[in-house]
């Protein structure tokens, strides 16, 4: 097998990491999974026979794609994420495997979608780009998305102290990661963007999403992110001090009604869209 390491993907291979992982992160986006849909029935039309989820994680994003394609395969490097996908997933027609993005263990021109969800920023983007232009048909869409971070947070008249909060979490977090991820996300993916070996691609930002948590969930979605995992690995008392410390600033903003306060939390997707000729 060919390997590829660096420590921010490795933290994945822990059982508790996917857990958190599956707990906590960022709700599914169906403005995410619409916008890629409609550009694979624009490029290249039905049948949407098979759609390939690489670097799916626990399955967020692979379990969506399964009423559209008759079957759905999501992979991913570690098998303690694959056992969390497999534990979540009733679908019958979505498999998974366990096998790094940069050898996927499909036949040649079979694929109608490979996609891609808050992975490609782990991936070696050369052999990855060469296994999706093998496997896609021709015709076939390749997509791959992320998220701008910090995100905002809107709750009455806290909603800038809030944000501030969050900002500076992840300024702190960064440190904890590989420098090429901070980058890839700070750019929004415009080197992924480029390393995209069709002619036909774009590149779509501003892709608004909104959801609602409550104080619990967003350290939940603190828990569940790579960069935190990093740190707790590499210096629990530092990493429980950061929690601590994250929720507390957040209470003193919520005021009294922290526990019940339901906050909204707006994201701002961004996807890069290729077509194979
Ligand atoms: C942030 S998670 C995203 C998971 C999922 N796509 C989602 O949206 O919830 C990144 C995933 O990429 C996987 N990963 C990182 N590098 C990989 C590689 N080279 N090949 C396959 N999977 C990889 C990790 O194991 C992890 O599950």
């Amino acid at each position: 097998m060919w390997l590829y390491q660096i420590m921010a993907e490795e933290i994945f291979s822990n059982k508790e990491v996917s857990a958190a992982y599956q707990r906590g992160f960022f709700p599914t986006s169906k403005e995410v999974l619409d916008l890629i849909l409609s550009y694979l029935m624009e490029k290249k039309g039905k049948p949407f026979e098979l759609a390939v989820d690489v670097g799916c994680g626990t399955g967020r994003y692979t379990r969506p794609l399964a009423p559209h394609f008759h079957k759905v395969i999501g992979t991913d490097m570690f098998e303690s994420q694959i056992n969390e996908a497999l534990a979540s997933t009733s679908e019958d027609n979505i498999s998974y495997h366990v096998c790094p993005a940069e050898e996927l263990p499909l036949d040649d021109a079979t694929v109608d979608i490979v996609t891609v969800a808050f992975a490609a920023h782990f991936f070696n983007l050369g052999k990855f780009m060469q296994e999706t232009a093998r496997i896609l048909k021709p015709r076939g869409c390749l997509a791959m998305h992320c998220l701008v971070i910090p995100f905002k947070i809107y709750y009455r008249d806290c909603s800038d102290g809030l944000s501030a909060i969050i900002s500076e979490a992840f300024v702190f977090l960064h440190k904890y990661v590989d420098k090429k991820i901070p980058n890839d996300i700070e750019t929004q993916y415009l080197d992924i963007y480029k390393a995209v070996p069709f002619a036909d691609k774009e590149r779509v930002t501003d892709i608004m999403v909104t959801f609602t948590m409550s104080l619990m969930e967003l350290m939940g979605l603190f828990e569940s992110i790579c960069c935190y995992q990093i740190c707790k690995e590499k210096n629990p008392a530092l990493a429980m001090e950061f929690m601590q410390n994250t929720e507390q600033r957040l209470r003193d903003t919520l005021g009294e009604s922290s526990d019940q306060a339901i906050m909204e939390i707006q994201t701002t997707h961004y996807c890069v869209l290729a077509c194979k000729s």
